[in-house]
């Protein structure tokens, strides 16, 4: 392939023809075949066989021939016109432009399609009896401290009603796993995370508690509230065109990890929500929703670890979920039974 540099200079071009043609002659496709849409050789076979003829990497091979197969399908099953051709590519052009490090308009487009989520069960099949998983969203951060079993979360100041979260990490024979840490990130109650605060200094709403060797773990923290994902983007406009909404039911998002277990990656949701039924990302499921109670006596909250005056609203929630991770080779078997299938 000649280069820029090249194209400019033609002695160069010169050459890097030469050279092609000395060291990597392609095999050409016989012209002869006609591929036009009502032929029996479509441009669909065409591509296929020129990338089959060329394409030295199998993988790549079988996804693009893939893609090329449902693509073609696609234009083909809907007519596609030029106008909505070129509609799709500006779309597709504004969404690179307007994506940046906090928000990537692909992902948020994968994940709206429910492509990230579909990905994710593929990836990380569950066995029965363990707890399901979903995508973690664009607001994980790597600088979150590490904090033991009991930690607040929320710095001083922090918007939102007070909030205990009571865990439990265990496997499908019922006993407590070991050596776990769970990673927690939400947002506050504005439903916003503290990354989004443009004069953030430290991490906020997020740790990295380390489960005591029970297996159990609580924190401390706020209730968070629902928000919308970025929709002031192409992404916005894919759910408006579609009647459909940008708000995620409040959630905390966790990563569970421990030796020997499959990681997982989850949120739960306060049943008390709006949202549940129609969740932008697709990543809100009955299992994951949780009943939530309040504890009204101030008695208890020094009992639950709240220091005096910490608490604000009159009450705490009180949110309890056991977590159930399966081993990675109870995760392997799934795979492997699952490709079985897939080959009958
Ligand atoms: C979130 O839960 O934070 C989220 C997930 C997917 C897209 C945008 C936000
Ligand atoms: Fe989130």
């Amino acid at each position: 392939m000649a280069s820029e540099q090249q194209m400019k200079n033609p002695l160069l071009v010169g050459r890097a023809i030469r050279a092609q043609l000395e060291h990597e002659v392609p095999q050409d496709l016989p012209l002869e075949r006609d591929f036009r849409e009502d032929s029996d050789y479509t441009i669909t076979d065409h591509v296929q066989e020129l990338h089959k003829s060329l394409c030295k990497d199998p993988r790549t091979l079988e996804l693009i021939t893939s893609l090329v197969s449902h693509l073609h399908a696609f234009a083909r099953e809907t007519q596609l016109t030029h106008a909505e051709w070129t509609k799709a590519v500006k779309f597709l052009t504004r969404a690179g432009k307007e994506s940046t490090d906090y928000k990537n308009e692909f992902v948020l487009l994968s994940d709206c399609l429910g492509l990230s989520a579909l990905v994710d069960e593929i990836n990380h099949p569950k066995p029965p009896g363990c707890t399901d998983g979903c995508e973690p969203g664009p607001f994980y951060t790597e600088d979150a401290p590490t904090l033991p079993s009991g930690s607040s979360l929320a710095k001083p100041g922090t918007t939102g009603e007070s909030m205990i979260f009571i865990g439990s990490v265990k496997n499908l024979k019922g006993e407590s796993v070991k050596d776990a840490t769970i990673d927690v990130w939400q947002a506050d109650g504005d439903g916003v995370y503290d990354i989004q605060y443009p004069d953030r200094e430290e991490p906020n709403d997020r740790g990295k508690i380390l489960a005591n060797p029970d297996g159990t773990f609580s924190y401390r923290g706020i209730l968070p509230t629902a928000y919308p994902i970025p929709s002031d983007g192409p992404t916005g406009d894919f759910l408006h065109a579609l009647g459909r909404h940008p708000h995620r039911a409040s959630h905390i998002h966790f990563t569970l990890k421990a030796p020997g277990y499959d990681e997982l990656t989850t949120a739960l949701y306060p049943s008390h929500s709006p949202f549940l039924g129609t969740d932008p990302v697709f990543a809100t499921k009955k299992s994951l929703i949780c009943q939530l109670t309040e504890e009204r006596d101030s008695k208890r909250w020094a009992e639950l670890g709240f220091k005096e005056g910490e608490v604000r609203g009159g009450r705490v929630w009180v949110w309890k979920y056991d977590f159930v991770l399966p081993t990675i080779e109870q995760v392997e078997q799934v795979k492997a039974a699952r490709a079985q299938k897939s080959k009958q």
